[in-house]
């Protein structure tokens, strides 16, 4: 299995997913300041691998603290996690994480630094794990969902490497290729940082799993040749009522998608569900920076001073999708319902 984020000699290390597919390197943290950096250049990206690598920056911070008095620790540590927090406004997950991490503190409150620093690392680590098993039970859940010979569109990467390992998206894919299932993968190269086209094209191809690759103005005229039957896609943050941001892209395949009768899957786990949002319409996107747009592997592609607008993300609304699927089973519509229910801990299935 690829590795995309663990914990080694003190330190964090990051498969360098920039460097991908031309190079299969990794980027070794020894400072929370330098995951940061990882997290906002997209060495590390995808919103359940951001959450692991927050929770693993925060550890390394706390790790390099000096003594300090336990009410001066928490107030550092609350700070560093305040940084990371700053690095990247849509994924839910990094928040959550977070969050997670500064509960360790105040669980233990005015307990041994040292003591706390190691539940703090066991914390990042046991994200880091649990992902995987969830990714698991969403390939349990999610795989029934397709069929033999079905040719299925995704876009952007929610692969192993958008993860701690084993994917969202292409975990349900993986799975249902486990049990024997014969599926064609379209793959959207996703414009403009071609997380498709560098990252899932290179996951799919180490698996073997059979894919054409797409740019993504074409998805549209292979749904109308009935060459789609299927899409699936990540999250970076789910809404109360179902609407769902991910990459930017996944909106107009929504819109193509239920003018052609195809139906559209979102697989996230529930640390991507924010219930505090009603809608998506308060879910933070991101913009980037211009360069992504003019240039490509540092060569512009645009005239010098083109006016650029770059959000990273789009928001679909819940009565396009299909069905949500989840660790704790396929969410379905009304999504206000199940969500709800997945929420408190009640299993669907
Ligand atoms: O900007 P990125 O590459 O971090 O965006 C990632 C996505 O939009 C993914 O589809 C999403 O995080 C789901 S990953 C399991």
């Amino acid at each position: 299995m690829i590795k995309t984020i663990f914990w080694k000699n003190n330190a964090v290390v990051l498969i360098d997913q920039n460097a991908l597919p031309l190079a299969e390197r990794y980027v070794t943290c020894k400072s929370y300041q330098e995951v940061i950096s990882c997290i906002k250049d997209l060495t590390v990206r995808g919103a359940p691998a951001i959450g692991v690598a927050a929770a693993m920056g925060a550890a390394l911070g706390a790790l390099r603290l000096p003594s300090l008095q336990p009410e001066k620790f928490r107030h550092k540590f609350f700070t560093i996690c305040g940084e990371i927090a700053m690095s990247r406004p849509t994924a839910r997950n990094l928040f959550w994480a977070l969050e997670r991490m500064k509960k360790v503190v105040d669980r233990t409150r005015g307990a041994n630094q040292q003591h706390l620093v190691r539940q703090l690392l066991h914390e990042a680590k046991m994200i880091c794990s649990e992902d995987i098993e969830i990714n698991r039970q969403m390939g349990k859940y999610g795989s029934p969902l397709f069929a033999d010979g079905d040719h299925v569109l995704t876009h952007c990467n929610a692969g192993a490497l958008a993860t701690a390992g084993y994917g969202t998206a292409l975990g349900v894919l993986r799975a249902a290729v486990g049990q024997g299932k014969k599926l064609h993968v379209y793959v959207d190269e996703t414009r403009p940082v071609l997380q498709g086209a560098r990252l899932t094209a290179w996951e799919l191809k180490k698996e073997k799993i059979p894919f054409t690759l797409i740019t993504d103005n074409m998805a549209g005229f292979l749904m109308q040749q009935g060459k789609i039957n299927k899409i699936i896609v990540g999250a970076d943050r789910i809404a109360a009522n179902g609407d769902t941001a991910n990459k930017i892209g996944t909106y107009s395949l929504s819109v193509l998608a239920r003018a052609h009768g195809v139906p559209l899957y979102i697989a996230a786990p529930l640390s991507t569900i924010d219930v505090s949002l009603k809608t998506g319409k308060s879910i933070p996107i991101e913009e980037r920076k211009s360069e992504e747009v003019t240039h490509f592997k540092g060569v512009r592609s645009a005239p010098a001073g083109t006016k650029v607008y770059n959000p990273a993300f789009d928001v679909t609304p819940a009565r396009f999708i299909t069905a949500i699927i989840t660790e704790k089973g396929v969410l379905q519509k009304p999504f206000g319902v199940s969500i709800a229910r997945a929420v408190k801990g009640e299993k669907r299935s």
